[in-house]
């Protein structure tokens, strides 16, 4: 067995926490954060590399061409937008990297350098940009187009994006600040230098007008599961998050990112690759498992709004479909094609509604007890050959964060499988640190 330590992050939704039961002012209050300030606490204590926090730009509206059932189940909206919320989740921790989603679609690329330099300036060099091109006409309409450019040509935008911002990150030399009260400076021109680029879809003349920020550039993670966004990824991006099936899909995945990494001429270590679980914790085996079959039996009552979900990513109304039909072959997406293909390709000869239902977002069952899981996640990465999980849980509760915070985390550590503090002041070295 490996025993080597592995890295943990959280993908958080900032959405509405487990309403359904009842019992939470949560569901009400969320939108102050503070239920996110306590939930990245816990995570830094428990010892995680980083929370992420997903976005999307809009209220879908795409199954049966209504928003109502979208806010009957409060899936991706109401929610907040994740970059003003890093400062505060930054400011209560020390430690723990903050990963913020921005779309290369719909932000300018000077306003998107501006900000993330500023957020790795307050949180002292702890964020991270999660790079999406975006999944949704809904959210085009919001920014003026009539649709989204197609799926690989907004790749090739966003290519052109990270070129730019890049360019201005870097348009502020090391030590262009002085503050040097004998000459009477306080920054140094000949170190601040304007970028003038002009390309096929940006043109933007620089320089940035915010100083050089701690990590110069945040930590860049990405969730390409096609061939063009992988290439897009193991190209930019210091950590992945992705969802293949099983052991032998997350090995293949990892070993082609880190392939396609060194054909960029990059050393494939500095690409961390993150897969998705959703552990199911139990005290016992028998009370895990009976939280499962709660699970699943969840999931079949609430089959409508796993497919609000699919409708409002891939945007293709499910409800014209008849659910007891397979997926028709010839249909696709322009939405996140990845997640369209993984899911044709594992339920593809089943029924709508059983492919729904049967749909869980992770790549490898988790269920038992802390030890029992902390085992297999090790046995996993030993195989896989590295580097770390995402738990991702929607919608998430205080209940859930404490199973893993303080029922699984410390089952790892007592294996040394989890990290035993921060040996960096920054995201990006911690995230390298072994
Ligand atoms: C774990 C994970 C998190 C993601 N988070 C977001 C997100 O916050 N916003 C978004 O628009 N897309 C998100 N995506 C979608 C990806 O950016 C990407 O579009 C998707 O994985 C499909 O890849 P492809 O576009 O290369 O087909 C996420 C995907 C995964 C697997």
């Amino acid at each position: 067995m490996g025993a080597q330590p592995f890295r943990l992050g959280w993908f958080g939704n900032l959405t509405t926490p487990e309403w359904r039961t009842g019992w939470s002012e949560d569901a009400l209050t969320w939108t102050d954060a503070r239920y996110y300030v306590d939930m990245v606490q816990d995570m830094e204590r428990a010892g995680f590399d980083f929370m992420m926090l997903e976005d999307s730009l809009m209220v879908s509206d795409i199954y049966a061409g209504t928003a109502e059932l979208e806010l009957k189940h409060a899936i991706y909206a109401p929610k907040l937008d994740p970059v003003p919320v890093v400062s505060m989740l930054a400011y209560a921790t020390e430690h723990i990297g903050i990963v913020a989603t921005a779309s290369t679609t719909f932000y300018p690329p000077y306003l998107l350098a501006r900000a993330f330099s500023t957020l790795d300036h307050v949180t002292r060099g702890r964020v991270g940009w999660n790079i999406v091109t975006s999944s949704e006409d809904r959210a085009a309409q919001n920014f003026g187009m009539d649709k989204l450019p197609l799926h690989d040509k907004r790749y090739d935008i966003a290519e052109e994006f990270v070129e730019v911002v890049t360019a201005l990150w870097n348009s502020w030399e090391e030590k262009a600040i002085l503050a040097d009260p004998v000459s009477g400076y306080y920054a140094d021109h000949t170190k601040v230098a304007p970028i003038h680029h002009k390309g096929e879809y940006f043109s933007v003349r620089g320089p940035l007008n915010t100083p050089r920020s701690p990590q110069h550039k945040p930590v860049i993670c990405q969730a390409g599961a096609s061939p063009r966004g992988r290439a897009f990824a193991a190209k930019n991006a210091d950590m992945l998050l992705c969802i293949p099936n099983g052991l032998d899909g997350m090995k293949a995945y990892r070993d082609d990112i880190r392939a396609r990494a060194e054909s960029f001429g990059r050393n494939p270590d500095d690409v961390k690759v993150f897969f998705v679980v959703q552990p199911v914790i139990g005290k016992t085996m028998a009370e895990a498992e009976a939280k499962k079959a709660a699970f699943l039996a969840d999931k079949q009552r609430n089959f409508e709004a796993q497919m609000v979900h699919f409708a409002a990513i891939m945007e293709i109304d499910f409800s014209v479909l008849d659910p007891d039909l397979p997926i028709p072959d010839d249909m696709s997406t322009n939405g996140h094609q990845g997640t369209f293909e993984g899911w044709k390709e594992a339920f593809g000869g089943r029924s709508i509604k059983d492919a729904a239902s049967a749909m869980r977002v992770h790549s490898m069952e988790l269920v038992g007890t802390p030890d029992s899981i902390a085992e297999q996640m090790d046995e996993a990465m030993d195989y896989v050959g590295g580097d770390g999980f995402m738990f991702l849980s929607q919608p998430t509760s205080r209940e859930y964060i404490r199973e893993i915070t303080e029922g699984l985390c410390p089952a790892l550590r007592r294996r040394g499988l989890l990290r035993n503090g921060y040996s960096h002041p920054h995201f990006r070295d911690n995230l390298r640190s072994f």
